[in-house]
């Protein structure tokens, strides 16, 4: 099996999910300030790299801890990405407020994930991880979006 990645993926979740937030509240403040649409692209481009990405590490880390609830929680992930397609669209098309409403609802989704379905696997995950020396997932993920 070689070496087990496990527990740097443990120590990175917590911090995947704020750099989700990170870009997300980047792109929302840039529409908000008007930036142009190149910017805009770049920006939510960003946000559509770090979500995919930490989605693939999460479910890549649900997988080797045979996680019971995979196959549900890989659809949650893709509804959450149809709608990061749908701001992604909006910004194209250049209908700011339309981008800006599906971003509101993208933050929105996003967080109810991290606090119903995100939580399901943290005990799980906690207790491989304590059995194999690793760091665990902080006690509680931090809520999103309500400072902006
Ligand atoms: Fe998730
Ligand atoms: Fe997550």
């Amino acid at each position: 099996m070689g070496e087990d990645p496990f527990p740097l993926s443990v120590s990175i979740i917590d911090e995947e999910h704020r750099e989700i937030e990170r870009a997300a509240v980047e792109l929302m403040n840039a529409i908000v300030l008007g930036a142009a649409q190149d910017s805009l692209i770049i920006t939510g481009d960003e946000l559509v790299r770090v979500t995919t990405l930490h989605f693939e590490h999460e479910e890549a880390m649900l997988k080797r801890i045979q996680f019971a609830d995979l196959t549900r929680h890989i659809a949650a992930h893709k509804v959450i990405l149809e709608k990061l397609r749908r701001v992604k669209e909006k910004i194209e098309s250049r209908e700011t407020s339309a981008a800006f409403h599906q971003l509101r609802e993208y933050r929105a989704l996003l967080q109810q994930h991290l606090q119903s379905e995100d939580e399901r696997y943290r005990e799980p995950l906690n207790r491989l991880a304590a059995e194999r020396g690793a760091e665990p997932l902080l006690p509680r993920i931090r809520r999103m979006g309500l400072n902006t």
